[in-house]
């Protein structure tokens, strides 16, 4: 019997076996022929040097030290998804780009220090153009321009860039839709409920505690998501299948349209637990691919 190949799972030191979202992944990629265990990326006893492929998963403290972390994933000789996707998907920044390119996105005004924004007029969002878990994310009333100024000064006063938008009422409604794709290929979705209406952090302080429930999305949600993918792709001048995971996160605006609320391409929670067991023997069978080839 051939070897099994060696595959890392990246976490951070808060959360070492990640959220629970891989703990059907793992026995799949066993299937699959891989040996697959998980590591802490910034501990530098990681078997790194001994590993066929390091998968990003549950790098969630990454929001205040980026360029650590960006170097790290560019000194690992084979990450998925690669490192020059983390560095473009890291700063929300990359919505402007995506709107720029004709996709619909969540109207993004984008902040750097020294700068001031039109404020939106009903009720908005402040949040960091860095960062993660919902942290830094507050949402404000409509004409609340006092408290935003002060959440946007302590944002500018760290050195950081926000981002401002109108805040998206369909996420009340209907939460946010997270389309999984895998080598890809849609692969399922869920829902996730609104996470700025009060919700306690997580214990490991890392995100918001999120409800999410598995779902069956709209055929225009999947469709936008299709599109969303190739806009994604074509401007990081990749194929499609180069992206082991991609999880698109759309919200309907008030004229009912799908359109992009977050892009994850770095680490984000795919919902394989919520999902089942066929998302998970999929993952694993993208990951054999990739290593067979
Ligand atoms: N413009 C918006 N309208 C409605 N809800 C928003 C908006 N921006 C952020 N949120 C809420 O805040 C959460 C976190 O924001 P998001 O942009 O997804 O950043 P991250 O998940 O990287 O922290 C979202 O899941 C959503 O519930
Ligand atoms: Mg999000």
């Amino acid at each position: 019997m051939a070897e099994p190949k060696r595959v890392l799972l990246a976490a951070c030191a808060d959360l070492p076996l990640g959220d629970g979202d891989e703990d059907i992944l793992l026995p799949a990629l066993a299937e699959a022929g891989c040996k697959a265990e998980w590591i802490v990326w910034d501990d530098p006893d990681a078997p790194i040097a001994d590993a066929d492929l390091v998968i990003l998963r549950a790098t969630w403290d990454y929001s205040r030290r980026r360029e650590e972390f960006l170097r790290w994933c560019e000194s690992v000789p084979m990450l998925r998804n690669p490192a020059p996707v983390a560095r473009w998907n890291t700063d929300k920044r990359y919505l402007a780009e995506l709107s720029d390119a004709g996709l619909a996105t969540v109207p993004t005004e984008v902040v750097p220090p020294g700068s001031v924004p039109e404020w939106p007029s009903g009720e908005f969002v402040v949040k960091p153009s860095v960062g993660a878990g919902s942290r830094g994310a507050r949402r404000f009333a409509a004409g609340d321009v006092a408290g935003a100024r002060e959440h946007l000064a302590g944002l500018h006063a760290d050195g950081r860039t926000a981002l401002v938008q109108p805040y998206q009422a369909d996420v009340d409604a209907n939460g946010e839709t997270a389309c999984v794709f895998l080598a890809g290929h849609y692969s399922h979705a869920f829902v996730k409920g609104p996470m700025l209406s009060g919700a306690a952090m997580d214990d490991s302080g890392l995100f918001v505690a999120e409800k999410v429930h598995a779902a069956r999305p709209a055929a225009d949600v999947v469709a936008f998501a299709e599109r969303a993918m190739d806009a994604a792709t074509s401007l990081l001048r990749l194929r499609r299948d180069e992206l082991l995971y991609a999880r698109i996160d759309v919200v309907r605006g008030s004229d009912g349209v799908p359109m992009l609320l977050e892009l994850e391409l770095t680490e984000p929670s795919l919902g394989l637990s919520l999902a089942g067991d066929a998302a998970a023997v999929r993952f694993a069978a993208a990951v054999r691919e990739l290593l067979a080839g």
